[in-house]
C-alpha cells in the first residue's frame, strides 16, 4: 500500500542545546538520516535556532520553534514573534506543549490563538495535545483532547475554517508519559491517533486523512519501531532521547 503521510521525527530539546551540542548532535544527525524516507525536524530552544537553521541550510532537514507569541509585534517582553521565527528560517512550531500548559498556565485558548498566528505566518504550527494520567484513569482522555481540539477548531473561521488545519500536525503527548520512561503502548497511542483522525474527519475527511499525527512521551529507539508501525502514528515528538545522535538517528531510522 502506498503511504500516504511521510513520517516526520522531530526532536524537542526543552531547554537544552548549548553550542556545543548544536555543532556535535546537529551534523551527526544530518548525515546518518540524509538517505532516510523521512523528514527529519530539529526543534531547539530560541538562542539555537539561528545556529541549527545554519547546519541543516540545504539539507533535508527541518528546525522548528518551541512556541511563539500569538502577538505579532510590540511590547511584549520575553515574546518572540512568527516574524523572528521566520528570519531564522523555522518551518515549524510547537504550540500548547504540556510543559507550556501545565507549568507556564497557556490555556486551550491561548494554544489556540498561538496556532492562529502560526498559521497566519505561514508556519505549520504542531499542535500537542494530551490527558493527564488523572483524567486517563478517570476515563476522560477523549474529552480532554476533544476540548484541545476544539478550542483550535473554534479560532479557524478567519482563516477558512477546517482548511486552517491543512498541512497543521498534531501531537498526541499523553502527560503521563512524558520524560517518565512510561511510553503508551503502541495500543494506547493507536486508539488515541485514530479518535484524533475521526474527530477531524468529521470537519473535513480529505485533510483528515493527509493530517500528521505524531505520538511523543519517552519514545526511544526501542520502542519508537512499534509506535510508528501503527496504521495513525506519523512519526513522533521526541524529547530526550533526542539529545543524543545515535538514539535520535535510530528513532529516525524506525520511521523509514
Ligand atoms: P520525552 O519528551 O521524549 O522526554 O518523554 C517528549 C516531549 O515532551 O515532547
Amino acid at each position: 500500500m502506498q503511504q500516504v503521510r511521510r513520517k516526520l521525527v522531530a526532536g524537542n530539546w526543552k531547554m537544552h542545546g548549548y553550542p556545543a551540542l548544536v555543532a556535535e548532535l546537529v551534523p551527526n544527525v544530518v548525515a546518518a538520516t540524509q538517505n532516510l524516507n523521512m523528514d527529519v525536524l530539529f526543534i531547539p530552544p530560541y538562542t539555537s535556532l539561528a545556529a541549527v537553521s545554519e547546519q541543516v541550510k540545504n539539507t533535508h532537514c527541518f528546525v522548528g520553534a518551541q512556541s511563539v507569541s500569538e502577538y505579532p509585534e510590540g511590547a511584549y517582553t520575553g515574546e518572540v514573534s512568527t516574524r523572528m521565527l521566520l528570519d531564522l528560517g523555522c518551518k515549524f512550531t510547537l504550540v500548547g506543549h504540556s510543559e507550556r500548559r501545565s507549568i507556564f498556565g497557556e490555556s486551550n485558548a491561548d494554544v489556540a490563538a498561538k496556532f492562529l498566528a502560526a498559521k497566519q505566518a505561514g508556519i505549520e504550527p504542531i499542535l500537542c495535545v494530551g490527558e493527564t494520567l488523572q483524567q486517563r484513569e478517570s476515563g476522560d482522555t477523549e474529552q480532554c483532547i476533544d476540548r484541545q481540539l476544539q478550542a483550535v477548531v473554534d479560532v479557524l473561521d478567519s482563516i477558512g475554517g477546517a482548511d486552517g488545519l491543512n498541512g497543521a500536525i498534531v501531537a498526541y503527548e499523553p502527560v503521563w508519559a512524558i520524560g517518565t520512561g512510561r511510553t503508551a503502548s503502541a495500543e494506547q497511542a493507536q486508539a488515541v491517533h485514530a479518535f484524533i483522525r475521526d474527530e477531524i474527519a468529521e470537519l473535513n475527511s480529505d485533510i483528515a486523512e493527509e493530517l500528521k499525527i505524531l505520538y511523543g512521551g519517552s519514545v526511544n529507539e526501542s520502542n519508537a519501531g512499534e509506535l510508528f508501525a501503527q496504521k495513525d502514528i506519523d512519526g513522533g515528538l521526541i524529547g530526550g532521547s533526542s539529545l543524543k545522535a545515535d538514539s535520535f538517528s535510530a528513532i529516525c531510522q524506525a520511521a523509514s
